[in-house]
Order: structure tokens, then sequence, then C-alpha cells
């Protein structure tokens, strides 16, 4: 995809060029996220997330991404423990879920309880860094625990507490069914939030980013970046995607269908990204996950719709470097794992509060005020018409 820069001309006949939506722009420095979009390579501070998908846990992984180094034995359970103390949710947070209408799509409900968790903390004002590791850890820890409430408290099911007993991922499953669940399962979606968990300035991490920047707090960081990950130009494609393959039905209608959109000019979700003008890496891992749940649980066809989909997409605008991201086969894969749909982003959610949370405190650690300009393109010295001689 050809980066876009838009050529102006200012009031006084300077030509101005700049890059829309910021493209290729480098907005600071990070020692996070390492992303090629060209050889399609990821690495969390330095690791493959091929490594990371393969031998860590999501718990190992949201440490590494905190602290910066990963854990000994020792540090690792000291965090799993932490962990799962914060798990709990207070009453009060449960009673305001309870009260809205349960039309509320649920990351809209997860945004607004991370932005009530705000005011029951009584220092949430407190910006110092070690106050915002402790807020990161309990954000991690409850955010399983809020959209598992979420989705209860909306299909009038009583919320089920959280399992100590169980790991993250699988503590999550458990407490949206009241089932643990087996440890496949377990596993794989522990992988998906592994390769979830941070992606660099993607545009929710750069409105925690930019939020906190002007000194604001934890909650507000995270609440914004909720609200940017819900478009389905971000995270809100994986369920786009989900409907996408209900929608064709067949993998024998994909081609007519691809070309068709491609023809009206429409995305195809879950294709396409600002970085990687290759195959996703996360999505070739999240791929795999597919095919092997479809085998699993005998049911072919959201895989065989979606390898369809790759196929045609590849034929058609391969050449352009539009290839499946992240949020293309992880559909297939929640879906496999018996989520429902409207929980596909809020899961995303679920996974990159911790790299959110990393951003913030490295943000916070060296800050410097995001205040980009704009190009002011209306009309200059207009005189004020008073109102009734409009
Ligand atoms: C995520 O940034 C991150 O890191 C995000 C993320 C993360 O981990 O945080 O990786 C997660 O958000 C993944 C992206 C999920 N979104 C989708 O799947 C929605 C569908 N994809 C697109 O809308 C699009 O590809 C974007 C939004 C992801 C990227 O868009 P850009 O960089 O702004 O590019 P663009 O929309 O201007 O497209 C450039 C060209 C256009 O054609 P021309 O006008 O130049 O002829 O590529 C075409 C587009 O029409 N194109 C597509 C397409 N994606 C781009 N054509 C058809 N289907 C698509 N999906």
């Amino acid at each position: 995809m050809a980066e876009k820069v838009r050529q102006l001309t200012d009031s006084s006949g300077q030509k101005i060029e700049f890059r829309e939506g910021l493209e290729g722009v480098i907005a600071a420095a990070s020692d996070i996220c390492f992303i090629d979009g060209m050889k399609g390579i990821l690495q969390y501070r330095g690791i493959p997330i091929e490594q990371l998908a393969e031998k860590s846990t999501f718990e190992e992984t949201s440490y590494f991404l905190l602290f910066g180094h990963l854990p000994t034995r020792a540090q690792l359970s000291d965090f799993e423990n932490r962990l799962k103390a914060q798990r709990g949710v207070a009453p009060e947070l449960l009673r305001i879920l309870a009260d809205f209408p349960r039309h509320a799509e649920p990351m809209t409900l997860l945004r607004t309880a991370v932005s009530a968790l705000g005011a029951y903390d009584a220092n949430a004002e407190n910006s110092g860094i070690d106050q915002n590791v402790d807020r990161a850890i309990d954000l991690i820890a409850s955010f399983p625990t809020i959209l598992a409430a979420i989705q209860r408290i909306r299909k009038g099911l009583p919320v089920i507490a959280p399992n100590h007993k169980l790991a993250h991922a699988a503590n999550f499953l458990y407490m949206l069914s009241g089932e643990p669940p087996n440890e496949y399962s377990a596993k794989v979606l522990d992988v998906c939030l592994i390769l979830h968990a941070d992606h660099g300035f993607n545009a929710s991490t750069f409105t925690a980013r930019v939020c906190i920047s002007s000194l604001s707090d934890m909650y507000s960081a995270i609440t914004a970046a909720l609200g940017s990950l819900k478009g389905p130009l971000h995270g809100g494609a994986n369920s786009a995607v989900m409907h996408t393959l209900m929608e064709i039905g067949s993998a024998d209608k994909v081609e007519t269908y691809v070309k068709k959109k491609l023809a009206a000019k429409q995305k195809i979700m879950g294709f396409g990204h600002r970085v990687y003008h290759t195959y996703d890496p996360r999505a070739r891992i999240l791929n795999r996950y597919s095919h092997k749940l479809a085998e699993i649980t005998g049911n072919m066809k959201w895989y065989e719709i979606s390898k369809k989909m790759e196929e045609v997409m590849e034929k058609e605008v391969g050449g352009r470097g539009i290839y499946p991201n992240v949020d293309f086969y992880s559909a297939s894969v929640y879906y496999y794992l018996g989520i429902e749909i409207d929980l596909f982003t809020p899961i995303f959610a679920v996974s990159r509060i911790s790299g959110w949370a990393a951003q913030v405190l490295e943000q916070l650690r060296d800050n410097k005020l995001f205040r980009p300009e704009c190009f002011y393109q209306g009309p200059l010295n207009i005189d004020y018409v008073p109102i009734d001689k409009r």
C-alpha cells in the first residue's frame, strides 16, 4: 500500500507536505515492540512473537511487557499470585453494570466500567510510577472478571466469581460459562492473549499515550484506548470478520463475494494493515490454531471459508500488500472456542491491557505532551455577522 503524502499550500503560498493518518511518522522512541512490516516480523522487547506464543504464558508475557525482563520462577509465581488476588471486582461496579440497558454492547460496557473504576480509586490522581504499576496489575487482573460479569449480566445470568485454581485464560472461560474449560481451549485462548498483547503505536495504544501525556490518570488513558480499539478499522474488525464468514456461508461463495466487494471499493474485514505489507505473523499462528480447532470440532466450515478468502484476496490484492491481519483468523478461533461474537473485541482488550499499561508507564517515565499541528484550510479574516443579519 502506497503511503499517502498530501501536498498543501498555505496562505502565504508555501508548499507543505503531511502524511495522512500519521502514516510512517515516528511519534516517540519505545523499548516495547518491534515490527518489520515488510518482512512480517514482530517481537516484544526483542523476543520473536513465535517463541512467546509457543513457550510463554499470558501472565509471563504481561510481566515481561510491564517490567522489561523475563521473570525468574519466584518473580513469576509472585506476579501470578498478585494477578489472582486482584481478580475480584467491587460489588458497586457490578451494581452499576446491572443498571445499564441490556442492548449495550460489551465493549461499551467495558469502557464505561474502566472509567467508573477511576471514580472508586481514591488515589486515581496519583500519577507516581509505582502506584500506576499497581493499577496496571489490577486492571490486567480484573479485565476478564469485568468482561465475564458484563456478559452474564446482559444475559440475565448470575455472575461467577473467579476460580483461583485456574490460570488467567482458563479462569476467564470458566467465568463465562461456569464450566472449567478443557486444557486445549485454555491453551488456545492463552496464545491469543499473548499474540494481541502489544503492537507498537496502533491507534488504541497511541490514544492511551496521548491521553497520559497530559499527565492524566491511568483509568482515563485506558478508557480512551478502549474507545479507540472498539472501531471496526481496529479491534472491532474481529467480530466483523465473523459476521462476514457467516454472511458468505460456504467456501464456494467466497470468490463472488470478495470480487463484488472489491469492485465496489469496499473493505474486506481482517485484511490489510497500516504497517504490515505482508502476512501478519500473528495471523500465521492463528491460522494454524483455527485449522486445528476446525479438525477437533469436526466443523471445517469457518476455516474453509477463511482459507478460501485468503486465497482469493491473495490473487486479487496480494500484489498490493493486502494480507490477513491478526483479526482475521482470531475470529474463527474464538468462534470455535464457543465464544460469542460480541465478546471478540473486548477479548482483544483483555489482552491489550498489558500492552497499553506498559506503554502508558513508558510514556510517563519520559513524558512529552503530544501536541501536533493541523493545517488550517478554512477561510480567514471574515467579519462577524450579527444574528439578525444572517
Ligand atoms: C488491527 O495498527 C495496528 O497495529 C493494529 C493491530 C493491533 O494489533 O493493534 O494490528 C490490530 O487493528 C488490525 C486491523 C483491523 N482492521 C481491519 O481488518 C479492517 C480492514 N482493513 C482496512 O480497513 C485497512 O487495511 C486498515 C484500516 C487496517 C489500514 O488502513 P490504511 O493503512 O489506512 O490503508 P487504506 O485504508 O488507506 O488502504 C490503502 C489501500 C486502499 O486502496 P486505494 O484507495 O489506495 O486504491 O488498500 C486498500 C484500500 O482500499 N485496502 C483494502 C483493504 N485494506 C486496504 N481493500 C480491501 N480490503 C481491505 N481490507
